[in-house]
C-alpha cells in the first residue's frame, strides 16, 4: 500500500467552541472521530465566551484524547495535527500546544493546520485530488471566497468586510429572542414563511468585486423590529435569510464564471442552510457548474477537516513548519506560507 494512503493522523480541533478529536488513515478511513460541543454552555451568554471555551477544551480534551487512544494504539499514530488558527488564542493554545506536547513525547511529527483550510477542502473529504474550483466558505467566523487551483493553491477573491454569514444568522436571531447558535432556527422557520414578504438590503450585490457586507442586513433587520411589532416571524426569517443568500450565491456564481471555473465547492456551518443549499443548486444548474457541499457533519468545526487536510498537505508534499505557534489571526497568505 502507498505510505500516504496507510498514514495514520491524528488531529485536533480547538479554536472556537468545538473540542474535536480523530484519527484519519490515509485519506478518508476515518479511525476515531468524536466532537464535544460547548454550545450549551455558551447559550446561556447569547454567544461564545472565550474564558469559559478554552477551560472547557482544557478539561474535555484529555478526556477524548484518552478515549481514541483507548480505540487506536498510541503507538500507530504515525502524525499529530492541529488548528494553531484563525481562532480564539485561549482556545487554539489549549488544543496546539496539547498536540504539539503529544507530538513531541511520541517522537513523531506534529503538523499545523489553517482552520481556514480545514473547512475548504472539506467538501472533498475521502477523495484522492483536489479539482480547482471556486471555494465559498460560510461559517460563524468567515465568509470567504477564494479561487483553487489545488491544494495549497489559493487566491483569496473576496471576504467580509465586516459580520460573517453565520454570525449574521446568530445576531438576528438574538434579536428575534431565539436562542444561540440561530442559525438553524432561522432556517427552520423560513421555511414556513414567505420570503418576498419583506424587502431587505443585498449589500453589495454590485459592487464588482467578490466581498461581502453584512451588518447592514443586520441592522436594516434591528431598525425593522423597532417599528414593526406586529411582524410574523417566519416571513421575517424568510425575507432575512433570502436576502443573504442571494448575495452568496450570485458572487459564488461570477467568480466561478470570471474565473473559468466549472465547481463551486461550500463548507463551514452555514453551508447546512436549506436555502442556500437550494437557490446554489437551481443556480450551479443554470450555469452549467458543478456543485460540492460538505457532508453534515463536516460542516460545523471538526477535526477530521484538520486531519484531512494534514493528509492532502503531506500527499501534496508540503513540509510542515517547525515550531509553529499558535496564529489567532492566520490569514490566508500566510496559510499558503505555512509549509
Ligand atoms: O463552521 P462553524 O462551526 O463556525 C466557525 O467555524 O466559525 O459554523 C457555525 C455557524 C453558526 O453561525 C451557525 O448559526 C451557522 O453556522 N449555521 C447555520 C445553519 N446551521 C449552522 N446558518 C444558517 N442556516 C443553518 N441551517
Ligand atoms: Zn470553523
Amino acid at each position: 500500500m502507498n505510505h500516504e494512503l496507510s498514514t495514520k493522523i491524528l488531529a485536533v480541533e480547538t479554536s472556537c467552541d468545538e473540542t474535536s478529536v480523530s484519527i484519519l488513515e490515509g485519506l478518508g478511513k476515518i479511525l476515531f472521530h468524536t466532537i464535544h460541543s460547548q454550545a450549551d454552555v455558551h447559550a446561556r451568554y447569547g454567544g461564545v465566551v472565550p474564558e469559559v471555551a478554552s477551560r472547557s477544551h482544557l478539561d474535555v480534551l484529555p478526556l477524548l484524547v484518552q478515549e481514541a487512544f483507548q480505540k487506536i494504539s498510541a503507538d500507530t499514530v504515525d502524525s499529530y495535527a492541529a488548528t494553531v488558527g484563525p481562532g480564539l488564542a485561549s482556545a487554539l493554545i489549549v488544543g496546539t500546544f496539547f498536540t504539539r506536547a503529544l507530538a513531541l513525547g511520541m517522537g513523531k511529527p506534529f503538523i499545523a493546520i489553517n482552520h481556514i483550510e480545514g473547512h475548504l477542502l472539506s467538501p472533498f473529504f475521502g477523495q484522492e485530488t483536489v479539482t480547482s474550483h471556486i471555494a465559498l466558505i460560510v461559517s460563524g467566523g468567515h465568509t470567504l471566497l477564494l479561487d483553487v487551483q489545488g491544494v495549497g493553491q489559493y487566491v483569496l477573491l473576496g471576504k467580509t468586510l465586516d459580520d460573517a454569514a453565520g454570525e449574521a444568522f446568530d445576531k438576528v436571531a438574538k434579536f428575534l429572542g431565539l436562542p444561540y447558535p440561530g442559525g438553524i432556527q432561522i432556517d427552520t422557520l423560513a421555511a414556513q414563511g414567505d420570503a418576498g414578504r419583506y424587502v431587505f438590503p443585498r449589500s453589495m450585490l454590485h459592487s464588482g468585486d467578490f466581498n461581502f457586507s453584512f451588518s447592514g442586513l443586520k441592522t436594516a433587520i434591528r431598525v425593522f423590529l423597532e417599528h414593526d411589532h406586529t411582524a410574523f416571524l417566519p416571513d421575517l426569517c424568510a425575507s432575512f435569510q433570502e436576502a443573504l443568500v442571494d448575495v452568496l450565491v450570485a458572487k459564488a456564481i461570477r467568480a466561478a464564471r470570471i474565473h473559468h471555473r466549472s465547481l463551486i465547492a461550500v463548507s463551514g456551518g452555514v453551508s447546512s442552510n436549506s436555502r442556500l443549499q437550494a437557490k446554489m443548486a437551481s443556480a450551479c444548474s443554470h450555469s452549467g457548474i458543478s456543485l460540492q457541499i460538505a457532508e453534515p457533519g463536516l460542516r460545523t468545526d471538526n477535526a477530521l477537516m484538520i486531519a484531512f487536510a494534514a493528509a492532502q498537505r503531506m500527499k501534496a508534499g508540503i513540509p510542515a513548519p517547525k515550531d509553529v505557534p499558535i496564529m489567532p489571526n492566520l490569514d490566508l497568505a500566510t496559510l499558503c506560507k505555512l509549509g
